[in-house]
């Protein structure tokens, strides 16, 4: 039977046999209480309750030679779907390859108020202004990690001291905050300018990563269209995005269709994450997509390179258990491997994305997908769902008003 035939219970029954989850962790999915009071309050204010978003996993991910199971937290019903359906056709053509970058992150310290002797010490002093960051947060030095970089950067009015931290395991904003903090301190013991501000970057830049995948033809072929066909057209769509800036959103957002999934299964901060990857696309001065479709030795080739800022230990990843549950379906045992199958996730999004926009256009798949919510929101229940789905999608008249019609028939009113 095929994943998306069985029912919930099959699924979670699947998993277990299959050594994904333990007895303990089905049951927590069973239970649906994934998040007690006490931890609700430590993690935010006002708090009166859990917000729940449909919880499932997307499959067939094989990324640097690994099987993955991939669990993604959306609303949007065709996400998973189309996550897994392209990594199938990646996997059948050799699967994804990635290429991790460094985890540094980078923190700023600005100065005001400073005179050219000040900047003058404060350069003079840098391996000591390098040691004391680096003492500031010892057990980060144990677990391999520390300061990678020093640099003094003029702007006008200011002095940025910026400090790269490898953080290892964790996305670090906690860390690499106190490290910068004490550093301060620090300074202003130097020097009599002020501290304006000191705080990490959420550029991403320490952390680029490349993603690829080469998809043989015969992967990419319709009822319609012949795999080379929907390989060319892919390529010229994704070569108008680096034209458009109004495609390249769009192409872009099909891509954190995926990773912002994953990012919240796996209890990572995607605010972060988003706002790497919008200054990552504008980069170059013209807002750019994130992945690029070019036809090599006879196969479609996708490459994505974008930051992709997250950690597999600390903070809510750590604490949530939801998110250990998820970090464990994928056997996740460094930020690295999770920053490989993110980036894999990207590019599986927006390859189904584009063969579906050049092919039969998006809506056919969408629909077909939406109609069950909006069988839902119509008041359907237990089999009814399957049924105004099914008939949604035959008179392709995919309003509530339609869907209400058609359950009041099916009751017999
Ligand atoms: C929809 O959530 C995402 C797409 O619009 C992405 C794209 O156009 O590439 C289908």
């Amino acid at each position: 039977m095929k994943i998306y035939e069985m029912t919930n219970e099959e699924r979670i029954r699947l998993l277990v046999q299959t050594g994904y989850l333990t007895t303990k962790q089905a049951e927590l999915l069973q239970s649906r209480r994934t998040i007690s009071l006490d931890l609700a309050n430590s993690l935010s204010e006002n708090q009166i309750g859990s917000f729940s978003l449909p919880y499932g996993f997307a499959t067939d991910f094989v990324v640097d030679g690994q099987d993955y199971l991939v669990p993604m937290v959306i609303e949007e019903p065709s996400v998973i779907a189309a996550a897994s359906n392209a990594a199938k056709r990646i996997k059948n053509s050799g699967g994804f390859r990635t290429f991790p970058s460094s985890r540094v992150v980078y923190g700023q310290i600005v100065l005001e108020n400073l005179t050219e002797t000040d900047i003058e010490t404060l350069e003079k002093k840098d391996s000591e202004i390098f040691e004391c960051a680096q003492q500031a947060h010892p057990s980060l030095i144990k677990r391999g990690g520390g300061i990678v970089s020093l640099r003094f950067n003029r702007y006008d009015g200011f002095l940025e001291i910026e400090l790269g931290i490898d953080t290892v395991d964790a996305m670090g904003a906690n860390m690499v905050n106190s490290i910068l903090e004490k550093t301060a301190h620090k300074i202003s013991s130097l020097v009599s300018g002020d501290i304006l501000c000191s705080i990490l970057s959420n550029s991403g830049q320490g952390q680029v990563i490349t993603a690829e995948a080469a998809i043989d033809f015969e992967q990419l072929k319709t009822k319609s269209m012949s795999g080379s066909e929907v390989a060319f057209r892919i390529v010229k769509l994704a070569n108008f995005a680096k034209q458009s800036v109004k495609r390249a959103v769009t192409h872009n957002k099909g891509i954190m269709n995926g990773i912002d999934a994953v990012y919240l299964a796996t209890g990572n901060d995607f605010r972060a994450q988003e706002a790497a990857a919008h200054s990552f696309a504008f980069e170059s001065g013209q807002y750019q997509p994130f992945s690029e479709w070019r036809i090599k030795d006879g196969q479609l080739l996708g490459t994505l390179k974008m930051p992709i800022e997250l950690g597999s230990v600390g903070g809510a990843i750590s604490a949530l258990p939801m998110a250990q549950l998820s970090l464990a379906i994928m056997k996740i045992t460094n930020s690295k491997q999770l920053q490989s199958v993110v980036a894999a996730v990207g590019l599986a999004n927006n390859l189904s994305a584009l063969r579906a926009l050049v092919t039969t256009g998006i809506q056919a798949g969408h629909m077909g997908l939406q109609s069950k919510s909006l069988a839902v929101s119509a008041g359907a229940s237990g089999f009814e769902i399957e049924e105004v789905s099914k008939r949604l999608n035959q008179t392709k008249n995919y309003t509530i008003e339609n869907a209400k019609n058609i359950l009041m028939k099916l009751r017999g009113k």
